[in-house]
C-alpha cells in the first residue's frame, strides 16, 4: 500500500535505466518517415535497447507482443506494432520501458511523419507542456493530486479532454509500482510527495472527448471514441528535497542547470 522510497543505490540503477529509454526514443528518429512500418521501428527498439544490454518490459508484459508501442493518430496508447506503414501527416507516439541490471526506465513522446497540421502541432505542444506543468508540481510537501489538477486545468483551457482510463504510476523496480498518477484529480487530493519517489507522469490528452474503447480483437489498442487525435508525453521523474529530476529527459528540457 506503501509507496516505495528508493536507496540511493535503487535511484542510479534507475537513472541508467531511464537514460537508456530515453536514447532508445532519440535513435528512433531517424527511422520515423514516411512508408516506414511500425514493425520495423519495434525491430530497431529491440536491437537497440538488447545491444545495449537491457531489456524491453513490455515484450511479453501480459501477452503484449513488442519491444514498443507505438499509438498513431486516434490511438491513445497501446498500440502494437504491425504492418501499419506511416503516412505523411501521421503524428505518433512511441513508448519504451527498458529493464537494465533489473530496473525499470519507462519514457515516450511524439513524432510527426512528413508534415503535420497545425491542429496536430497545437494538440502535442499543449500536450508537453502538461507534462511540463505536472513535473512542476513535482516537490516534497505537495499533495501527488495536484499533478492531475494542474494538468486538467492546462488541457481544458484548450478545449482538450485528459485521458482518464489509464494513469501515470511508481516505476523502478516493478514496472507499475504505487502510486497511481491520475492526470486529472482534485485539488489537494492524494498522498503527500516525499524524497525518493519514483514515478512516471504521462498525460494522454485527447482534441475531442475523453473516453477511450480498447481494440476488441486485439485486447490492447486504446482508440478515442471518437476518431479524434490523441496525443502523449511521458517521463521518470524523480521526487527529491529539492527540485524534481526527469531521469528520462536526456535533452535537459525540464531539468534546468
Ligand atoms: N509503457 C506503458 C506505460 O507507460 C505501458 C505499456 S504496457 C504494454 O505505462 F503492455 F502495453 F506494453
Ligand atoms: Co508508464
Ligand atoms: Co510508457
Amino acid at each position: 500500500m506503501a509507496i516505495p522510497i528508493k536507496t540511493a543505490e535503487q535511484i542510479e540503477g534507475i537513472r541508467k535505466s531511464s537514460i537508456l529509454a530515453a536514447q532508445t526514443l532519440k535513435y528512433l528518429e531517424q527511422f520515423v518517415v514516411p512508408g516506414t512500418t511500425t514493425a520495423f521501428i519495434d525491430q530497431k527498439c529491440e536491437e537497440f535497447v538488447r545491444d545495449h544490454g537491457a531489456i524491453p518490459a513490455t515484450k511479453g508484459y501480459n501477452g503484449f507482443p513488442a519491444a514498443c508501442c507505438t499509438s498513431v493518430n486516434e490511438v491513445i496508447c497501446h498500440g502494437i506494432p504491425g504492418a501499419y506503414e506511416l503516412r505523411d501527416g501521421d503524428i505518433l507516439n512511441i513508448d519504451v520501458t527498458t529493464i537494465l541490471e533489473g530496473y525499470f526506465g519507462d519514457t515516450c513522446k511524439m513524432y510527426e511523419v512528413g508534415n503535420v497540421s497545425d491542429y496536430a502541432k497545437r494538440l502535442m505542444r499543449v500536450t508537453k507542456e502538461c507534462l511540463h506543468i505536472g513535473f512542476e508540481q513535482c516537490v516534497a510537501g505537495n499533495k501527488l493530486g495536484n499533478i492531475g489538477y494542474e494538468i486538467n486545468k492546462h488541457a481544458t483551457s484548450h478545449g482538450y479532454s485528459v485521458v482518464y482510463e489509464f494513469c501515470g504510476h511508481g516505476v523502478g523496480l516493478k514496472f507499475h509500482e504505487e502510486p497511481e498518477v491520475a492526470h486529472t484529480a482534485p485539488k489537494d487530493s492524494g498522498p503527500v510527495l516525499a524524497p525518493g519517489m519514483i514515478f512516471t507522469i504521462e498525460p494522454m490528452i485527447n482534441a475531442g472527448k475523453a473516453r477511450s474503447k480498447v481494440d476488441r480483437k486485439d485486447g490492447w489498442t486504446a482508440r478515442t471514441i471518437d476518431g479524434k487525435l490523441s496525443a502523449q508525453y511521458e517521463h521518470t521523474i524523480l521526487i527529491t528535497d529539492g527540485f524534481p529530476e526527469a531521469l528520462t529527459d536526456i535533452d535537459g528540457e525540464y531539468n534546468k542547470a
